[in-house]
């Protein structure tokens, strides 16, 4: 049985005055959850934030990006060495924010992944399509390219340490949710990729949906059968839609 993981992604949003009453609200109302795993990732700079308010607690917390470099003159980055340095247990990856935005190419998603396991985090692996992808039919072949370089990359070991999610691009900060039967059908197949792979990696494998997961929305999704918790944007940042979130995951 896949224990459920629900994890906010604050994305460039907090301040250490709002962190503080956004977390001590998180902490309250999951302190009682005992049967799914909860964590957040939080900008760079309020990591040592999380960590002091979150340790010791059922809360975990992480980065949303790291360096593929473990040292050197790279400025503005940050290296997997410096997450630990601060606990964190997860990092994601291949955000389509990341991609979109930053340039970042599968090739160096698969490289920053293989940085990360080999620091000891828990990498989210991030794949999924555009809404014109969708739309032309070939949601299946964007995201196996998504996973294989990861799976050609890493190898069956290394992924079963990682957390893949699902996040169409269309759903992300939309409003639009992908369907429980859309969402699915795309964690089915991703499971299903994984198993030629690897089969017991991928029966154990977590696999989140993320794209306007909301407390209205988030049991109907997380009751499908490959859908194994959430990736959350903009309802991690209210502690109370975030607390039912992580309720319905139990
Ligand atoms: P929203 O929940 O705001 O749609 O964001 C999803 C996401 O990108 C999580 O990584």
């Amino acid at each position: 049985m896949r224990r459920k993981l629900v994890v906010g992604n604050w994305k460039m949003y907090g301040n250490l005055a709002r962190n503080k009453a956004l977390l001590e609200g998180v902490l309250s109302g999951v302190r009682e959850l005992r049967n799914a795993d909860y964590g957040v990732c939080v900008p760079y700079p309020y990591l040592a934030q999380a960590q002091s308010m979150l340790q010791g607690s059922n809360i975990a917390w992480g980065a949303q990006n790291v360096s593929q470099n473990e040292q050197g003159a790279f400025t503005g980055a940050v290296a997997a060495g410096m997450l630990v340095d601060f606990d964190c247990r997860y990092v994601i990856i291949g955000h389509s924010e990341r991609r979109a935005l930053f340039h970042e190419s599968n090739d160096i998603a698969a490289t920053k992944f293989d940085t990360a396991i080999k620091a000891g985090l828990t990498p989210i692996f991030c794949v999924g399509e555009t809404l014109a992808e969708r739309e032309s039919g070939v949601t299946e072949q964007v995201v196996a390219r998504q996973l294989e370089v990861i799976l050609n990359h890493v190898g069956a070991q290394a992924v079963a340490k990682s957390v893949i999610a699902y996040e169409p691009v269309w759903a992300i900060g939309t409003g639009k949710t992908a369907t429980p039967e859309q969402a699915q059908a795309v964690h089915a197949f991703i499971r299903q990729r994984v198993s030629q792979l690897d089969a017991v990696v991928a029966q154990d494998l977590r696999i989140l949906y993320g794209g306007s997961m909301k407390p209205g929305n988030a049991a109907e999704l997380l009751a499908q059968p490959d859908i194994d918790g959430g990736l959350i944007g903009g309802a991690s940042l209210v502690a109370e839609e975030f607390v039912a979130i992580c309720r319905a995951a139990q």
